[in-house]
């Protein structure tokens, strides 16, 4: 039986008499991938995780997220594909009522496995793509995967899903964006997710690196602007533009423990799928507590949540309903604190060190790109 996590009533710390239900459920059901991409997500320590959960165990989840209100659910990673019982589970959440979405690099999606995925009921597919390059798609995957993806992408499209394809941007690959735009239009992708690289996990590694110029970024935006006169709804254009090039956070994750449920792949639940690199959180593994509990009632889901945590000069802002107060793990990583104003905000004292950041970077490019691996992840905790 789950125990409880503390004794607070639902919504302390929320600020209400009640929590809202999360919209979405995050499995991360594997850190595992065969690729090793240099902005990969995956917290940076992830070699040095826990056993994953078992088939039983996340079913079991499922059920509870769902009964708790959680309407959509998706299946990442590392690589989803990599779990032999990917089909049962999707099988599972659409028997329970999910909108459900696979959310992969492509490795793994021969015809035969998406046939026991469009049987087991799978809804949706988002692909991602490193470039519209062989060269540079391979560099930055380190592996050879831009004919297969092509051929899955293909693949997805036979089995009638729509599909996302998912690119992110960065200095190396600004510059094909028109390219990249024309490549998800020859492979009939409903939607092309334009996001330029946010700086935790391992792109926090790499970001000096990474970190395009304002330039590039103007003739980027300008491009994708262009695309979507031409080419009207065929294909929708999201482009994100790294926060560090704004005076305004983005309200990540919509505001802590506010819609996204993530359950990292060794049971530990998470407001956002890198709060394990964050102090002060006890997060809780769903061996030990009832997903409602955790949701509700938990330490680490009510920490940031609603306003009450948030200090000057956010506490007195009234874009705070807005933003959030930004990102706390950029915070943590910027400044030290993770209940800081989100640096990347005009209004933080220490938006200064960001400013610094984008200016500087062209000078720091010769260190090296670190590739996300099994061996630099041991090494590093
Ligand atoms: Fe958002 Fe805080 Fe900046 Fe106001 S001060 S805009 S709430 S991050
Ligand atoms: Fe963790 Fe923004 S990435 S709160």
């Amino acid at each position: 039986m789950a125990g409880s996590t503390d004794n607070r009533p639902p919504g302390a710390g929320h600020g209400g008499p009640a929590v809202p239900p999360p919209l979405w459920l995050l499995a991360e059901l594997t850190y595992r991938c065969p690729l090793h991409c240099v902005f990969c997500y995956n917290p940076t320590r992830y070699a040095s995780t826990g056993a994953e959960l078992s088939t039983a165990q996340w079913v079991d989840v499922m059920r509870q997220a769902r009964a708790l209100g959680a309407a959509q659910l998706g299946f990442s990673g590392g690589e989803p594909l990599l779990r032999d019982d990917l089909e049962e589970l999707v099988r599972e959440a659409r028997g329970l009522g999910f909108y459900t979405n696979l959310i992969t690099s492509g490795v793994g999606l021969s015809p035969a496995r998406a046939r026991r995925l469009k049987d087991a009921g799978l809804d949706h597919v988002q692909l991602s793509f490193q470039d519209s390059t062989r060269e540079l798609n391979d560099f930055l995957s380190h592996t050879r995967t831009f004919e297969l993806k092509q051929q899955v992408a293909r693949t997805i499209k036979e089995h009638d899903w729509p599909m996302v394809l998912n690119c992110v941007l960065h200095r190396h690959n600004l510059p094909h964006v028109g390219a990249i735009i024309e490549m998800a239009l020859a492979l009939q992708a409903e939607y092309l997710e334009l996001a330029n690289a946010q700086y935790y996990g391992w792109a926090w590694l790499n970001r000096d690196q990474l970190m395009p110029t304002r330039e590039q970024l103007r003739e980027a935006e300008a491009v994708v602007q262009s695309w979507r006169e031409r080419i009207g709804s065929r294909c929708r254009l999201l482009f994100v533009v790294p926060d560090y090039f704004e005076e305004r956070p983005k309200a990540c994750m919509n505001g802590w423990g506010s819609v996204f449920l993530s359950i990292a792949p060794d049971g530990l639940a998470m407001p956002c799928h890198n709060a394990r690199d964050l102090p002060g959180l006890s997060l809780p593994h769903v061996g030990e507590h009832g997903i409602a509990d955790i949701w509700q009632r938990s330490q680490a889901f009510n920490a940031y949540r609603g306003e009450d945590w948030m200090r000057e000069p956010c506490r007195s802002c009234d874009e705070r309903h807005k933003d959030f107060g930004g990102c706390r793990c950029q915070a943590f990583l910027l400044t030290g604190d993770a209940a800081a104003t989100d640096p990347v905000c005009a209004k933080s004292p220490a938006h200064g060190q960001i400013v610094e950041l984008v200016r500087s970077a062209p000078a720091r490019r010769h260190i090296p790109l670190v590739f996300r691996s099994d061996a630099h992840s041991r090494a590093l905790g």
